[in-house]
């Protein structure tokens, strides 16, 4: 992908996190994910009174994407900040973003500093996938 699309990616998914509905943890995500043509699909956290209902931005984004017929991932874009560090995807958007691109490039963003603070692949972070063939 090129630098532009990253940028433009990087602000989408800080914009974006705006919109998170978070009441109960206070705690705002924002998630752009990029497709291998450069299209960018967007997401936030959506919390849940039930809390199991939650769903994270990151799967917001893929599912957003993938409403929309698209099936070839690059990258994802995460924006937030805890105790002052960008955040890592938790385990069940790991799953989710591996069954799609096990290598996809995962960029971590300082939703305070916006910087990039980690630029990775997702088979750095989530070794020995779950692969169920059908
Ligand atoms: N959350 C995300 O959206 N993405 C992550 O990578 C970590 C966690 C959300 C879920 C929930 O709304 C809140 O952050 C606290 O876990």
């Amino acid at each position: 992908m090129n630098k532009k699309t990253l940028e433009k990616a990087v602000k989408m998914a800080l914009e974006v996190r705006k919109n998170a509905y978070a009441p109960f943890s206070n705690f705002a995500v924002g998630a752009a994910i990029i497709t291998k043509d450069g299209s960018i699909f967007t997401g936030v956290n959506v919390e849940n009174s039930s809390f199991g209902a939650t769903n994270c931005a990151e799967r917001t984004a893929l599912f957003s994407a993938i409403t929309a017929g698209q099936r070839d991932f690059e990258a994802i874009v995460i924006a937030s900040s805890l105790n002052g560090k960008a955040v890592f995807p938790c385990g069940i958007c790991r799953q989710a973003l591996a069954d799609f691109n096990p290598k996809m490039r995962v960029v971590l963003v300082n939703s305070d500093t916006k910087q990039i603070e980690q630029d990775l692949l997702l088979s750095d972070i989530f070794p020995g996938v779950f692969e169920f063939k059908c």
